[in-house]
């Protein structure tokens, strides 16, 4: 790929977007900073405002409050394609009568390019997808996959300056959903086109984007990087729809070396900080699977009685009850000389020095 073919980054800057439909709601008050070139993932369940706000970035929804700037210009007057934005949906809608090569040199056409020279780009463009050999075939003949990949560079065709996907791998199945996901950032890399990914896969969004924005309720709970909000989830909402958390609920007070919660449960759970609720008082606390460890004695720790122990390649996944009747999950690593504990045994459950776990005023 040439140097000039790059497009240049264009951050973009969502300042207190509001939307209303008839009567409820959509989004409230979103505002995001997302850097040129980057990529950001809009992460949260069914209903929780994503693809409203797309739409709002794309032009194709005109929002009730707040504005849209797209490379430090105010964009929200303008049509999707005076605001260089390139959309691929779920539902990649290639015209089926026209071949792959003719799809992705639709839109350079539409545009007044000549014939020579679009399809010079499309096959440019079909190269970029690796679907170079596929420029005379219809869409009919082509995988899910295949003609993913072609919509794709129907949309990059025209170069977007920013390039927004709205859940483009749900129809795929697990393996070239994959291939797509790793295929798309590599270009997305190579153009260094900054792009927002609307997904409610929360695997797909830790393991494609520089920051992720999780929405809940119209609301964006949290805009970090993978690695914090895993490790430092800004609310319970954020704990527990990313990867696994046990909720121990119970009451936060200060101890040597930091903090302790006395646990609904009996025992308690010692702390070296409390984030980020650090209020003595009615607290939850959730910790990931894999930052707990079992010993023998349960003194200073939360008794549990392991119900059911699983070997899961590397791992052993302990399912233990508590007192309270609730269960919660501990990982630990299958080394050799790890002691392991049986269904039935009394253990304790403390938190591994150093490790995080978030404390949320209960
Ligand atoms: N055209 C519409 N008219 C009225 N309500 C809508 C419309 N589109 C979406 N909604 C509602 O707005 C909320 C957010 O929807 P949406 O942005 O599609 O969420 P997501 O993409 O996260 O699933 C939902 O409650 C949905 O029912
Ligand atoms: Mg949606």
């Amino acid at each position: 790929m040439q140097a000039s073919e790059r497009t240049a980054g264009v951050g973009i800057v969502l300042d207190q977007i509001h939307h209303r439909y008839a009567g409820s709601t959509a989004v409230e008050s979103v505002s995001l900073d997302i850097p040129a070139g980057e990529l950001v993932a809009l992460l949260g369940p069914s209903g929780c405002g994503k693809t409203t706000l797309l739409r709002i970035v794309a032009g194709l929804l005109r929002q009730s409050g707040g504005h849209v700037r797209i490379g430090g210009e105010v964009v929200d007057a303008l049509p999707t394609n005076e605001r260089g934005a390139g959309i691929v949906f779920q539902n990649y809608a290639l015209f089926p009568h026209m071949t792959v090569a003719d799809n992705v040199a639709y839109g350079l056409r539409a545009r007044g390019v000549a014939a020579q020279q679009a399809r010079a780009t499309a096959a440019q463009m079909l190269a970029m997808v690796r679907m170079a050999d596929y420029g005379k075939r219809y869409p009919r003949e082509l995988s899910g996959g295949q003609q993913q990949r072609v919509a794709l560079a129907r949309t990059l065709a025209v170069r977007p300056r920013v390039l927004l996907l709205d859940e483009p791998f749900a129809a795929l199945d697990k393996n070239l959903r994959l291939d797509m996901q790793i295929e798309i950032r590599r270009i997305q890399r190579e153009l260094g086109i900054t792009t927002i990914l609307v997904t409610h896969d929360q695997d797909e969004a830790m393991s494609m984007a520089d920051r992720i924005a999780v929405m809940h309720a119209g609301v964006v709970e949290q805009f970090d990087t993978p690695e914090a909000i895993y490790d430092r989830p800004a609310t319970l909402f954020v704990a527990t729809f990313i990867g696994t958390a046990n909720l121990l609920p119970g009451q936060l007070r200060s101890a040597e070396g930091g903090y302790a919660v006395d646990c609904a449960a009996g025992g308690a759970i010692a702390l070296e900080r409390a984030a980020p609720c650090s209020r003595v008082g009615s607290v939850v606390v959730a910790a990931r699977p894999e930052n707990l460890v079992l010993a023998a004695s349960s003194v200073g720790a939360l008794p549990a009685r392991v119900e059911m122990v699983l070997p899961l390649g590397p791992s052993l996944v302990y399912e233990l009850a508590l007192a309270t009747g609730g269960t919660i999950k501990v990982t630990q690593p299958r080394s050799a000389g790890q002691l392991r504990y049986e269904a039935g045994e009394q253990v304790g459950v403390r938190l591994r020095p150093g490790a995080p776990a978030g404390v949320f005023a209960g």
